[in-house]
């Protein structure tokens, strides 16, 4: 699984996402290290606060199916009906969520735009110092 591909399944996520609200679409496509693709996209409410965004909603199914060992996430959004024409970079509550399950030294972010264009962060440097389970355990 290159990160191309995996970009390319963040793009399929994408289509699923259920965005009344803010109509802004949102598809992630996270790989565990046994090469399982686990794909996600954001699912708002009415009520606002239980929405959940494409990053967590593939953690979640991932870790409910007992995977908790994680390489890279692939991550693209944009307005609904648009294409993807900037780079959609993960909120601060997924990038916590990621502290939790993943190395922040080797697990790798990979943002897609429509263009072909994309860009990769460690996950340490979207969230440095991050507080995670090494700290309590
Ligand atoms: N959203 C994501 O799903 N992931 C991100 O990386 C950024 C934001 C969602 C949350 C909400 O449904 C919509 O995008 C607008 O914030």
């Amino acid at each position: 699984m290159d990160d191309e591909r995996l970009v390319e399944l963040a793009f399929e996520a994408r289509k699923r996402s259920y965005a009344p609200y803010s109509h802004w679409t949102v598809g992630a496509a996270l790989l565990a290290t046994d090469g399982t693709v686990y794909q996600g996209c954001n699912i708002e409410n009415a009520a606002y606060s239980p929405s959940n965004c494409a990053e967590r909603t593939a953690f979640h199914r991932a870790v409910f199916d007992g995977c908790r060992s994680f390489e890279a996430i692939a991550v693209v959004g944009g307005p609904q009906g648009q294409e993807a024409s900037d780079f959609c970079a993960p909120c601060g509550v997924c990038r916590q969520v990621m502290q939790e399950f993943c190395d922040p030294a080797t697990f790798r972010i990979v943002l897609g735009r429509s263009d072909g264009q994309r860009k990769t962060y460690r996950l340490g440097q979207l969230m440095p110092e991050g507080f995670g389970p090494d700290k309590l355990l």
